[in-house]
Formats: structure tokens, sequence, C-alpha cells
């Protein structure tokens, strides 16, 4: 949650930092704030309310500072208001803090402090940071050197149980800035004489590709034209930049209304770069990434789970069904969050896949971290490079959708779909255990996709007249069976998330042993029939609510008696391993439309962030 943003260069800090907040508004918009390095000490400005407020505030015209740092927020530790936001400073207001995650150990971190005179004027858990550092800062009086300032930071941090990314400045230090991060996001673009600080790299494209990219404890010193690392112990470590190949546009709206309309549409361009040379025109199915995975190895496993949360976690549930039926191993599908927790039977004979957009997610992260530790091998699969997980895991595979901006995800959603289908093909072809001509066929219609989903996409105007008729509503039910039930899943999520209108998904069969009590007249039922062999039993479930009044609305690719149902979207013919690629575009649109309609923010709907980097 939450996004940080900092600069130390040679230009006024300022206005760039208010640019990057805005570009990580996504990812937490209850309060935001800056603070910089002025002749006459550190500045500080903030408030509840979105960062364009900051343009309101009085005297951040005035400042000049070309060092700062600067904070919009998802609260955690007490609710959205001037004194909760973000930068905190310690009480002598030398130091400035920005923070994102949890400081677990805070209360008694705080009481610590109070014993020691200090006073806090804020609810949050982050307030203790500063007035930690400088406890540390003044313990150390002797010491006149930058490396003070340093190990003050250092000794706050070790103290620190939870998750952080900060972001420290000094009114003593006017050249520097010191920043570290464990498990919570934080990367720095590099330049000449000008650094770039930020939760994530679309944010700060447009200054830089090359990145230094963190790990958990690594404290950076800062100055305009060094980035000095050091190790837990402060020894002085080497650390290369990454470049990044995502070019700045893709992270702007480029004429779109939204960004999650703007990666609706593209979706066949994410397909096509996540497939790749994965799958090449003669159909061969490569994945370089994995390749000492051999069959010995393969062979061994005798049970995958793929963990994941939301959008990702469908995305495991189609992986489950392809793996399955390809490579014949069991698969079990757990939500992040509740895998940590129960006890799950993993050894060495067990595979784990973790799928995450952000690669930032905190449940997802601590899962992979117990796979681990308990002997599994651990597969990553991300859409951004050199994310946590991606560097906690064995091996990591990448979707190379592009930056997804709108907290709903899709894109993202559709290539983790496409990759987890390429993974089992290759995991089938080395066992060896799967009908040839059924991995053919797979392979090329994941090539016809692309094309298969710029048809799809035409019924946007078709979707959206639907809409109309339904963005009143309060309640709406999403159904299918086998592949499709994971569609309805998602659909329904896509649904709740930016439109607030509560739905429910189901498996087709299980409506009749409950839910169909809720079933009135009026209502809206979403069904997805895209299964050759189920289509017959669903559309048996289809009038059962129809018989109860239900309205209807069906996406499919059979041909059926269109005439039962109030409206029904066609979509293009594939096989049901890839079918939710298409079957999720009405869904998704859907969800747009009736937010719209209903004049919402699409891109950021209320109480969600886009990265959940707290547990
Ligand atoms: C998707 O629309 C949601 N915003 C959410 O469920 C998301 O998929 C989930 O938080 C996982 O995020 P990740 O893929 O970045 O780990
Ligand atoms: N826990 C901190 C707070 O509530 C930081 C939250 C965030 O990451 O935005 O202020």
């Amino acid at each position: 949650m939450c996004g940080i943003v900092g600069y130390i260069g040679t230009k006024k800090a300022c206005p760039i930092l208010i640019a990057g907040l805005t570009r990580l508004e996504y990812r937490g918009y209850d309060s935001a704030g800056i603070s910089t390095i002025e002749k006459n000490g550190l500045s500080l400005m903030k408030d509840k309310g979105r960062v364009k407020n900051l343009n309101n505030l009085e005297g951040i015209d005035n400042l000049e500072g070309t060092i700062g740092i600067a904070h919009t927020r998802w609260a955690t530790h007490g609710k959205p208001s001037k004194e909760n936001s973000h930068p905190h400073q310690d009480n002598s207001k030398t130091f400035s803090v920005v923070h994102n995650g949890i400081i677990e150990n805070y209360n008694e971190l705080r009481s610590f402090l109070e014993s020691n005179g200090y006073t806090f004027y804020s609810q949050t858990d982050t307030e203790v940071i500063p007035n930690l550092i400088h406890y540390y800062f003044e313990k150390d009086s002797q010491d006149k050197s930058i490396m003070r300032f340093l190990k003050a930071v250092q000794k706050a941090c070790l103290d620190l149980k939870g998750s952080f990314a900060i972001e420290v400045i000094s009114s003593l230090y006017p050249d520097n800035m010191i920043v570290v991060r464990k498990d919570s996001p934080l990367v720095i673009g590099t330049c000449e004489d000008e650094k770039y600080i930020s939760s994530d790299i679309p944010a700060i494209l447009s200054y830089t590709r090359d990145f230094y990219l963190l790990n958990d404890l690594e404290f950076v010193l800062l100055s305009r034209n060094e980035a000095r690392f050091f190790d837990s112990n402060l020894n002085e470590i080497k650390k290369e930049t990454t470049n990044i190949e995502w070019n700045a546009s893709s992270a702007e709206k480029e004429g779109f209304e939204d960004f999650m309309l703007k990666e609706i549409y593209e979706q066949p361009t994410a397909i096509r770069e996540t497939i790749g040379s994965r799958i090449s025109p003669d159909l061969k199915c490569e994945i370089e990434e994995l390749n000492v995975l051999d069959k010995a190895y393969l062979s061994s496993i005798n049970m995958i789970y793929i963990v994941a949360c939301g959008t990702a976690m469908h995305a495991g549930l189609v992986g489950k069904n392809s793996i399955e039926k390809l490579c014949k191993i069991p698969v079990e599908v757990d939500i992040a969050s509740e895998f940590r927790y129960r006890s799950p039977i993993i050894d060495e004979k067990t595979l784990c896949i973790f799928i995450s957009q952000s690669g930032e997610t905190a449940d997802t992260i601590a899962a992979l971290k117990l796979a681990k530790s308990q002997g599994a091998k651990t597969i990553a699969i991300s859409n951004v490079i050199g994310s946590s997980i991606t560097r906690e895991a064995d091996f990591s595979i990448y979707t190379h959708a592009g930056p997804e901006i709108a907290v709903a995800s899709t894109k993202a959603y559709t290539s983790q779909v496409i990759l987890i289908n390429i993974l089992a093909i290759y995991f089938a072809e080395i066992l060896g255990v799967c009908d040839s001509n059924l991995l053919k066929s797979l392979k090329q219609e994941i090539l016809d996709l692309p094309k298969k989903v710029e048809e799809t996409l035409k019924c946007d105007s078709q979707v959206k007249d639907f809409s109309k008729s339904i963005y009143q509503e309060k309640d709406i039910f999403f159904l299918g069976r086998g592949i499709d039930e994971t569609v309805a899943k998602e659909g329904s999520l896509k649904l709740k998330e930016i439109s607030y209108i509560h739905s429910e998904s189901y498996a087709s069969g299980e409506l009749k042993h409950g839910p169909i009590a809720l079933i009135e007249n009026g209502i809206t039922v979403i069904s997805i029939l895209t299964d050759p062999n189920l289509v017959e039993k669903s559309i048996s479930n289809i009038q059962e609510v129809i018989t109860r009044g239900a309205k209807t609305l069906v996406v499919t690719n059979q041909n059926l008696d269109y005439s039962m149902f109030d409206e029904v979207i066609k979509i293009p013919d594939t096989i049901p391993f890839v079918s939710p690629i298409l079957s999720i575009i009405p869904l998704q649109l859907l969800a747009y439309h009736i937010s719209k309609e209903k004049g919402l923010d699409v891109d950021k709907p209320r109480n969600l962030a886009k990265s959940v980097t707290v547990e």
C-alpha cells in the first residue's frame, strides 16, 4: 500500500515529487505530503485527501529545495487526517521520514521513547521511526561524519519489527538522503547527477531506465551523484543497475479516459508479449528460465500448490485445470493469506507456484518464504522485474504485460492465464504424459489468441448498452461450470471492486443447494458458457433461474437458442484451457461501464490499493 517518492538532484524537488505521487496515487490515496530540505531547515506540507490537494497548501509554491521525500497514504494505523499523514518528524524536527508498511512493535517502541522524554502527535506506527533515529543519533554525539546519520538509521531499523520502506532526510545533512526497505517495495532510478526514489518503476520511468533494485535491509546513502550501498551491518557493498525496457508512455493514459479501459484494450499486445518466443510459429514450447527443471525432477513432484491473492489467484484456478489435465499432477490453489496459516503439507516433492502481478503482495511473499523454508522448489510468476517475489523464488518467469496502473487487474490476469498454460504445456512435454495432438492444438490456440482478443473487444458497445440497464442493481450473480466457474469468480470480483455492487459467483450446479433462495423477480444472473461438454447442464441451471424471474446475460462461444436469454454476448471460439482469456473480456468491460455509469472513480476504487504490501 501507499506510494513513496524521493528526489535528490539539481532541480526543484517539489514539482517532481508531486508528479511522482500523482502517478503512484493508485497505491493509496487517503492523504499525501512532502518534506524538502530548504535553506532554513526541513519543510513539511501534508494533509488528508488526494495528492492534488497538496497544490493548495500555503507556501508549497515557495519550496526551493532540491532534495525531498513524499508519500501518498493508505492508512493502517490512525484514521486519514493531517496529523497522521506522512512525512513524520522527530520532536526536534531534525529528521523527516516517509514510511510504507507496518511497524508491528510500535507500541513497545513508543513506550520506550516516551519513557525517554519523546512526545507523539499522531496515532501512526510510523512516528516512532524519526524519533528512534533521533534517539540513536543523540547517543552517538562524538561522531560528526555522515556515518553518524547512517548508523542512527541503521540502529533504528534493526529495532523495527514488521515491514517498511522508508526515506529519511535531515536538516543536518542537506546533501543526503538515506533509504532502506524490508518486505515493502522501493526502487532507485539513477541518472548522472540525480537520483529518483519510488515505490515502483512506472512512476519514474520518464526520467530514467536504470534502476537499483534493493534487497531487504540494504541501506542506501544517496547524494546527487552517488548511491552508496551498505549491508545490515553497514559493510559497504557493490550494486549494479538493472535496465528496464518498459517505455514511459506505457504508464500514461494515451487518450483513454481511464487506465483500466486502456489496459483492457492493451490485452492483445500484452498477450503477444507474454507468449513472446515461448511458443514458436512451428509450435515449439520453451521456457528458458525453467530449463533446469528436468524430467527426473518433474516426475518426482507429487503435489503442486499455486498460491496467490485476488485476481492472481483466479488465474491460478485456470492453471490448476491445465496442469492437472496436461501434466497429471494434482494441484491445489490457495489464497496466500490462508496458505500461510493452515500448515500445508510441503516437502521437497512439492512444487509451489506464486502468482503476483506486482510481486510485492505481503501475504504471497510470506507464503513463498514458508514454502521455501520447508524444502519446496518455488516459481514466481510476476509482471514486475526485480520485484520481491522474483528475488525470493528459486525461479521467476515474467508476464511482460507492461505496467498495470488501474487497481482492478485486467491485462495482468489474461497474461497470467496464458503463461500458466504455457508452463503446463512445457512441463507436460518434458514429462511426456499428454497426447501430443492435444498439446499441438493448445499451442496453436494460444498463438491465435491475440487476434481473437481483438475480435472479442468489439463487444464493447453492446456491453456498454447492457450496463445501462443494470447499473442500479444491488445484487448480481455470476454462474459457470468447470473453467467457466473460475471466470465467474473473476467477473464477480471485478464488478465488486469498481462498481460497489454486491455480487456472488457460484458453480452453476451449486445454486440449488442454497443460493437459489435469493433469486427473485428481476435479479440479474450472468452466466459463462464456453465448455461444449458442460453447456447443456449449465443451460438447465440457467432455466432454473429464468423460471424464478431472473434477467439473464450469457457470455458464450456456443451456438445456442439465444431467444431464451435477455442478452447474449458472443465471443470467438477456442478450447476451454484458454477460454477465460476471451470470456473475461465482456465482464471486465461490464464492470468498467457500470462504474462509469455510476460516476465512480474507476482506477482508484474506494478502500483499495493496487499493491497490498501489508498483511
Ligand atoms: C485485482 O483486480 C485486485 N485489485 C486484487 O485482487 C489483486 O489481484 C491482488 O491484490 C493480488 O495482487 P498481485 O497480483 O499484485 O499480487
Ligand atoms: N502504517 C503507516 C500508516 O498507517 C503507513 C501506511 C502506508 O503504507 O501508507 O501511516
